[in-house]
């Protein structure tokens, strides 16, 4: 387990009022864990624009230097825009880009207008290689240290999440519905405090999501959660539904943004009250003694 977990916001769909951070439609967390006295750091996400995730690392005083691994948690752009340029930036051989095996498969929607929304052909699998990753594609929970890992594939159990997303692939050279089973966030559990779990869209659904956390964690006490909803669209049952189902995990925290729209914001913050935080660069969250 770690001692403590510090998480950054480095890019986010919003930007406080002063200061010279910048926003763009996409998502990054600085993960930064201790134990024994060493730290482990690394992202998950990189948002869509390299030279804009640069920016804030800078003003936020996040070294690239520093990482030690990169977890994708699905292929979408504004997600994984740019992996390849972040990895050529730390400059360490064989950096860790920890994602799901079908990452790279052809993604789009084809409403309002076809549009290809998966992996940018500048950030394909060679490209990472080349520039110094070393890719570890898996569909099972993924450790990255002791008390640091990825959910892997998310089990879909709730009758109200999961269903059509909108999206597709190609399957034999026909366009299939894509269910987005890359889609995967990361667990964090801290020493004496319990579990953090940091999500990308939670296109899986965050009750799914939390409950295979659960059950990855038994006994553990839930701390915080952080992270995209992708309820943009969402209607008001969907909605009542996630706010129900997050009542039964107790969070004494909830951090949420991105994708997961204003009128799921303003849901949260009247169910949660002060433990609703809603995302924007820069925040940091501390976890720990
Ligand atoms: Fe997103
Ligand atoms: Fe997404």
């Amino acid at each position: 387990m770690l001692d403590s977990l510090e998480i950054v916001v480095l890019m986010e769909d919003s930007v406080p009022m002063d200061g010279a951070l910048v926003a763009e439609h996409g998502l990054s967390f600085f993960i930064r864990g201790t134990r024994d006295g060493r730290e482990i750091c690394g992202l998950l996400d990189v948002g869509q624009t390299p030279e804009l995730l640069a920016h804030n690392m800078r003003e936020l005083g996040v070294d690239p230097a520093c990482l030690e691994f990169v977890v994708l948690s699905h292929c979408h752009y504004d997600h994984t825009g740019g992996v390849a340029s972040l990895v050529r930036s730390v400059g360490r051989r064989e950096l860790p880009v920890v994602a799901n095996p079908d990452l790279f498969r052809p993604h789009f929607r084809s409403a309002p207008v076809v549009s290809a929304l998966g992996v940018r052909p500048d950030d394909r699998r060679e490209a990472i290689e080349a520039a110094g990753g070393r890719l570890l594609l898996s569909r099972e929970p993924f450790p990255l240290t002791d008390g640091l890992a990825t959910t892997g594939e998310i089990p879909r159990v709730t009758d109200f999440e999961g269903g059509p997303t909108g999206f597709f692939t190609l399957r034999d050279g026909s366009p299939a519905p894509d269910q987005m089973m890359d889609d995967m966030g990361v667990i964090a559990r801290v020493k004496g405090r319990g579990v953090v779990f940091l999500s990308g869209c939670s296109h899986s659904g965050i009750i799914n999501m939390l409950r295979h956390v659960r059950a990855l964690c038994p006994g553990e006490r839930m701390v915080g959660l952080v992270g995209g909803l992708h309820l943009v669209n969402a209607g008001r049952e969907a909605m009542d539904r996630t706010i129900e189902g997050l009542r039964e995990f107790d969070l004494e925290w909830i951090s949420t943004g991105h994708c997961t729209g204003f009128p799921m914001q303003a849901r949260l913050l009247e169910e949660f009250g002060d433990r609703f935080v809603p995302l924007s660069v820069g925040r940091r969250f501390f976890v720990g003694a």
